[in-house]
């Protein structure tokens, strides 16, 4: 047990999925997965553990932002023994071409900053995914037909951003969408040797102003969750 994550030792399985709400990792283990247990309740936390397709999956929350991953993330690295770690959470997309509902697959995650910045001071880390879980993730979208883009993407510390300036030079340099939480992950994932990958559905445009509706966000989530345990295991 740790300060966040009430689970006992091989509770957790190697494989996590993590979406930033708890209340999505509890659809997504009791949709997707065989006999699904809670495992972690700790401040609303959710986290549960079953099997994909006969492979152990945990699916926990990370909660929203960076230091909240962070916490998580390192606990279920280096105290519960995590070695894959797939983010599955929604962006809003940044160029026209990238269309709501469509999936990004995070190659690499720019940021102005993270909770890491304390080790890395005046160097520019370049956080990216590993290479075969993304590799894996767009051959699993291809062959599902799932509009997908694989590309950079941008790690905010805002969701209510006062910097347009930032956001149109994104835009410019090709980042395809931003969310707040992958650029750590990577950080993390490099630092303790493990593999990550960050799988998103874009809910909202930030040039055309569209936003998934409600009702749609369950099926367009579904194929995200079914990407990343596809990649996990293939
Ligand atoms: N997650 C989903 N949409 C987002 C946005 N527009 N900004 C930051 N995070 C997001």
């Amino acid at each position: 047990m740790t300060p966040h994550i009430a689970a006992q030792p091989g509770q957790i399985a190697p494989t996590v999925l993590m979406p930033g709400d708890p209340l999505r990792a509890e659809w997504a283990a009791q949709t997707f997965l065989d006999n699904p247990e809670c495992v972690n309740r700790v401040r609303g936390m959710l986290g549960y553990t079953g099997t994909y397709k006969g492979h152990p999956v945990t699916i926990h929350g990370s909660g929203m932002g960076m230091p909240s991953l962070s916490i998580y993330a390192n606990e279920l690295i280096t105290q519960y023994g995590a070695k894959t770690l797939i983010r599955i959470g929604s962006c809003g997309a940044m160029q026209e071409s990238v269309g709501i509902r469509d999936v990004i697959l995070a190659m690499t995650a720019s940021s102005l900053s993270t909770p890491s910045r304390g080790i890395f001071k005046e160097l520019n880390f370049a956080p990216c995914a590993d290479y075969g879980l993304l590799r894996a993730a767009a051959d699993v979208a291809a062959g599902r037909g799932v509009t997908h883009h694989v590309g950079g993407i941008y790690s905010s510390d805002v969701f209510y951003d006062e910097r347009p300036d930032l956001t149109e030079q994104m835009t410019r340099h090709g980042i395809l969408g931003v969310e707040m939480e992958a650029a750590e992950l990577y950080n993390l994932a490099a630092r303790h040797g493990v593999r990550a990958l960050a799988v998103l559905t874009v809910s909202d445009h930030l040039i055309t102003h569209e936003a998934l509706p409600a009702s749609e966000r369950e099926r367009s989530f579904g194929d995200m969750v079914e990407i990343a345990l596809e990649a996990a295991f293939s």
